[in-house]
C-alpha cells in the first residue's frame, strides 16, 4: 500500500493491458473490445475479454477482473507491490524506495522487533522450572527437543503481567504492546497479556519474521486455541503457518493440513513441506502463496466432516490459483498428527502414493452418502456420479473415472456410460438456457459472480452498478452526482464503497479509472466493479441515465427507510423534485 499514487498513476498510464494479457492469452478483436479464452479458469469458447479504452480485463465466464497489476498479480501470482515492481520493470520506471512514511517503517520494525522478543521471552519459560508443565505437554505429544526448537515453541505463564513486565523493562510501550495483539485493557482499565497458561506456537512470516502467536491450552477447556488478533503485521489471509521451512523444500508438492499440530508433527515425520491456514479457512491468497512454490498440492485435513467440507472448499479454491490438487484420505486416524503417532511416517508416505486427485475423492465423498446394498440408492449414486464426470473437460478422463465408477456400483462400463451422456446432454442443455435468459434479460443475470458478495436490494444495486459504469465512463458526471448521492445511500456497501473511491480520486483531480483502484479494493470488490463497468451507455444518453439511476436509488432507499424526511435528504428532494417536473413538463 506504500508505493506513492502518482507513481502509481504514471505507470498505469504507461502500461498497455491488451500488449500486457497478449503475452499470456492470444486475443481477438472483436468490435472495440479484445477476446481470448480466459487464462484463470478451463473454458473452451473465449468469455475472456480486454477492453483497451478502459484499460481492463473480465471474464464472462468466471468473473476474474481487473487492470494491469491485478492481471500480473493473478497471472505470476505476485503480490500487489511485486506486481508494481514486475511492471515498472517492463516499462522501465523505478519504483520510488522511500516508500511509505517512514514512521510508520518504523514502527512496523519494532513490533516485529518486538514479537521476536516475546518469541524468546515463552521460549525461555518453556526451558525454565515454570514451563515444566509446558515441557512435559510437548513431550506427551511426542515433539523432540529439536523440533520444539526447529518451531521455536513456548509457554506463556499463568500470569495476567508476565510478558508485559518483561517487554516493557526492555523499553517497549503499553500501547506498542497492545498494538502487537500481546496484550488488551480490561474493564478497570489496567492492562494484562492475552496469552497465559498456554504452550505458544510462533507464527513465522515467509521473510523469517515473528508475527503472531497461537496459544493452546494443555488440557481440554475452551477454547482450546487462542490467536494473534490482526495487526499491521499479522495478516491471517496472507500468511501460512510453516510457510518460512516449507519454502526450502525439494519436495514436488506441498502439504496442507489444518492444525498447527499436524503441521508440526508431519515436519518432525519428514515432510518439510506441510503448512496449514492460520485458524480460518483457506484463501485465495494463501492458495496463491502456494502457487509461487509448488504446483501440487495434497490436502490432508481432518477426517470428520468438518475437515471434509473444508477440503471441498480448499479445493476450489487451490484450483482456481492454477494448483494441481489431490486429495489424502487418513484411514482410521482423526488427522495427520494422530495417524503418524499410531502409524509412523512410512505408512503416511503409503498414503501419499496413493493420495488420489479431486475426481476421484468427489466420487468417493458422494459414494460414502449412499447404502449400496440397496439398489436405488446406487442409482442415485451414479446419477450424482454421472454429473461429476460429465464437467469434465477431457474425454480421456471422463472415460477413465466412468470405468471406475462403473466398477465401484457393480454396473457395466457401457451403462453407465449412457448415464453419463445423458448428464452430458442435461448439461448443455442448461448451458444454452443459462446463455438464453443472461442474453435476453441481462438484468437477471442477477447476483454478482463473486460469490463473496450478495446484493439484497436487486433492483438498487443495478442502479448504483449503472451510476459506476457512467463514472467511470465519464467522471464529469461527479460534480452533479456527488450533490444528491453519499456513499451511504447505496444498498451495496461494496458499490457504495467504491462510489466513495472514485468520488475520493475525483477531489484530489486524478482521474476515475479501475487502475487507480487496485491496489485499493479487494479482489471480490475489484471483480465487480469490472463487471460494472461492462455495461456501456451512450454519451448521449448518459445525463437521463443517471437521473433514472439516481431515481431508482432513492426510491428504494425510501422504501427501505420509510421515516426518512425528504426534506433533510437532497437524494430524497431530487427524487421528489422529479417526480414534480414530471408532471408538469413532460419530456426532460
Ligand atoms: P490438537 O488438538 O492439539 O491436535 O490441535 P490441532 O492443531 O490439530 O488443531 P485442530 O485440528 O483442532 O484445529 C485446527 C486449527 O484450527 C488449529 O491449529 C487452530 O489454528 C484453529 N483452532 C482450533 N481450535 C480453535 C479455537 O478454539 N479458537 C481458535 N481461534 N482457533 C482454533
Ligand atoms: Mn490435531
Amino acid at each position: 500500500m506504500a508505493i506513492n499514487e502518482r507513481f502509481l498513476d504514471e505507470l498505469n498510464a504507461r502500461c498497455d493491458i491488451v500488449d500486457i494479457v497478449s503475452r499470456y492469452v492470444s486475443l481477438k478483436k472483436s468490435g472495440s473490445n479484445y477476446f481470448g479464452l480466459c487464462p484463470f479458469h478451463n473454458e473452451k469458447t473465449a468469455s475472456f475479454s480486454v477492453a483497451p479504452d478502459k484499460q481492463i480485463y473480465y471474464c464472462f465466464g468466471c468473473g476474474a477482473g481487473g487492470g494491469p497489476i491485478r492481471f500480473i498479480m493473478n497471472v505470476e501470482g505476485l503480490e500487489f507491490q511485486d506486481a508494481v515492481r514486475y511492471l515498472a520493470k517492463e516499462y522501465n520506471m523505478t519504483v520510488p524506495e522511500s516508500e511509505g512514511n517512514p514512521q510508520v517503517r518504523h514502527q512496523r520494525e519494532r513490533t516485529l522487533e518486538l514479537l521476536k522478543e516475546s518469541a524468546r521471552f515463552f521460549y525461555a519459560q518453556l526451558h525454565s522450572p515454570i514451563g515444566a508443565q509446558a515441557l512435559a505437554y510437548f513431550q506427551s505429544r511426542r515433539l523432540s527437543k529439536k523440533t520444539m526448537n526447529n518451531f521455536g515453541l513456548g509457554f506463556a505463564p499463568d500470569s495476567f503481567h508476565a510478558l508485559l513486565d518483561a517487554m516493557t523493562a526492555k523499553g517497549y510501550s503499553k500501547q506498542e504492546l497492545e498494538q502487537a495483539g500481546l496484550i488488551a485493557k480490561g474493564k478497570n482499565g489496567t492492562y494484562y497479556d492475552k496469552f497465559r497458561n498456554r504452550v505458544i506456537f510462533p507464527i513465522i512470516d515467509i521473510r523469517g519474521d515473528v508475527i503472531g502467536f497461537g496459544g493452546r491450552v494443555m488440557d481440554d477447556s475452551k477454547p482450546k486455541y487462542l490467536n494473534s488478533p490482526e495487526t499491521a503485521v499479522f495478516n491471517k489471509r496472507r500468511n501460512l503457518f510453516a510457510m518460512n521451512v516449507a519454502k526450502k523444500t525439494k519436495s514436488e508438492y506441498f502439504l496442507l493440513a489444518e492444525g498447527y499440530m499436524d503441521v508440526i508433527a508431519l515436519h518432525q515425520a519428514g515432510f518439510d513441506c506441510a503448512v496449514a491456514s492460520l485458524g480460518t479457512s483457506l484463501t485465495d491468497e494463501q492458495a496463491r502463496l502456494l502457487s509461487r512454490h509448488t504446483k501440487t498440492v495434497i490436502v490432508c485435513y481432518d477426517a470428520d466432516t468438518a475437515g471434509q467440507s473444508a477440503s471441498q472448499r480448499a479445493i476450489d479454491i487451490l484450483k482456481k490459483a492454477g494448483l494441481r490438487v489431490k486429495i489424502l484420505r487418513i484411514p482410521g486416524a482423526k488427522d495427520p498428527d494422530e495417524f503418524i503417532k499410531a502409524k509412523g511416517p512410512e505408512a503416511f508416505r503409503k498414503l501419499i502414493e496413493r493420495s488420489d486427485n479431486d475426481i476421484r475423492y468427489r466420487i468417493e465423498t458422494v459414494r460414502d452418502k449412499y447404502d449400496f446394498t440397496e439398489d436405488e440408492q446406487r442409482i442415485l449414486f451414479l446419477r450424482e456420479a454421472a454429473d461429476i464426470i460429465a464437467a469434465l473437460e477431457s474425454s480421456v478422463e471422463q472415460d477413465v473415472y466412468t470405468v471406475s465408477t462403473a466398477k465401484l456400483a457393480g454396473v457395466t462400463a457401457a451403462a453407465f456410460a449412457q448415464e453419463v451422456k445423458q448428464a452430458q446432454k442435461r448439461r448443455t442443455r442448461q448451458a444454452k438456457r443459462q446463455l438464453h435468459r443472461e442474453v435476453r434479460a441481462p438484468a437477471q443475470a442477477a447476483q454478482p459472480k463473486t460469490r463473496a458478495i450478495h446484493y439484497d436490494n436487486m433492483k438498487s444495486a443495478r442502479a448504483e452498478e449503472g451510476i459506476l459504469s457512467l463514472l467511470f465512463a465519464d467522471a464529469s458526471l461527479m460534480e452533479e452526482m456527488r450533490e444528491y448521492l453519499k456513499p451511504q445511500d447505496f444498498s451495496s456497501p461494496e458499490l457504495g464503497k467504491i462510489y466513495g473511491y472514485a468520488s475520493a480520486l475525483y477531489n484530489s483531480g486524478r482521474n476515475i479509472t479501475v487502475s487507480a483502484l487496485e491496489g485499493i479494493l479487494e479482489p471480490a470488490e475489484l471483480e465487480l466493479l469490472v463487471s460494472a463497468v461492462q455495461t456501456q451507455i451512450p454519451a448521449d444518453t448518459r445525463h437521463k441515465a443517471m437521473e433514472d439511476y439516481i431515481r431508482i436509488i432513492s426510491e428504494q432507499k425510501l422504501s427501505r427507510n420509510s421515516s426518512a424526511d425528504p426534506e433533510e435528504d437532497p437524494l430524497l428532494r431530487k427524487a421528489q423534485m422529479q417526480r414534480k417536473s414530471k408532471g408538469f413538463d413532460a419530456g426532460t
